[in-house]
């Protein structure tokens, strides 16, 4: 298997079926499942909370990615962590205390992400690091599927650079389509989060498309 991890986004899924949907694209070969939880201040659309997590999570049986594009993030962190999650990732931008946010999140016992907008750069994480589990690079301006690609592919090789040998994913999410995925792994990314690219042209009751995107990726 490729080293590359696929996490589809199921913001692209049938909002009336995520059960089967998550299923589906498992089935299809999905190494993660993304969430994108959205809360109409930090980002200009709502999705899902705490209690649609936790629904979620009783069909995922990989691993559930969830990025967390709300502020304040802090009072929620315990709920998604009790509501299943297995990654939580925070935007630096969300507040002015990501390093208390980062340790508030490894202290639930769940792995930590920091996402960076496309306007921040690579520098804001220098200093958590080590609280650190998974870099999100945001290759659109966060809050809706299907938007046109942003290229920051000198942030993905400074941040590889950044990290050295710390075991920390650098994760794409954003844009990313069988033609823009090989420039951002060239850079140095590992995980690639795809709503619309993976979505396209299936649905539950025909799932074999979401595995060809997935592969095609
Ligand atoms: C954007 C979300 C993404 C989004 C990606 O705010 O964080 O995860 O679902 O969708 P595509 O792959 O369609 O750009
Ligand atoms: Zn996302």
């Amino acid at each position: 298997p490729s080293p590359i991890k696929i996490a589809p986004s199921i913001l692209s899924a049938d909002f009336a079926d995520f059960g089967r949907e998550i299923q589906a694209i498992e089935a299809q070969g999905a190494d993660w499942v993304h969430v994108d939880v959205m809360d109409g201040h930090f980002v200009p659309n709502l999705t899902f909370g705490p209690p649609a997590v936790a629904a979620f999570r009783k069909h995922v049986k990989t691993v559930m990615d969830v990025h967390l594009m709300i502020a304040p993030v802090d009072p929620y962190i315990d709920a998604f962590a009790e509501a299943g999650a297995d990654i939580i990732t925070a935007h630096v931008e969300a507040g002015p205390h990501i390093h208390r946010t980062l340790q508030a999140i490894r202290a639930t016992g769940k792995k930590a992400g920091v996402a960076l907008n496309p306007g921040t750069p690579a520098e804001a994480v220098a200093h958590v690091l080590d609280l650190t589990d998974l870099i999100c690079v945001m290759t659109v301006n966060p809050g809706f599927g299907g938007q046109k690609f942003i290229d920051m592919t000198a942030k993905i090789r400074a941040l590889r650079a950044m990290i050295g040998d710390r075991p920390i994913h650098i994760e794409i999410d954003g844009g990313v389509t069988p033609e823009t995925a090989p420039k951002v792994v060239a850079a140095g990314a590992d995980v690639l989060v795809a709503g619309s690219a993976v979505f396209k042209g299936g649905s539950v009751d025909n799932p074999a498309p979401y595995g060809a995107n997935m592969r095609a990726i």
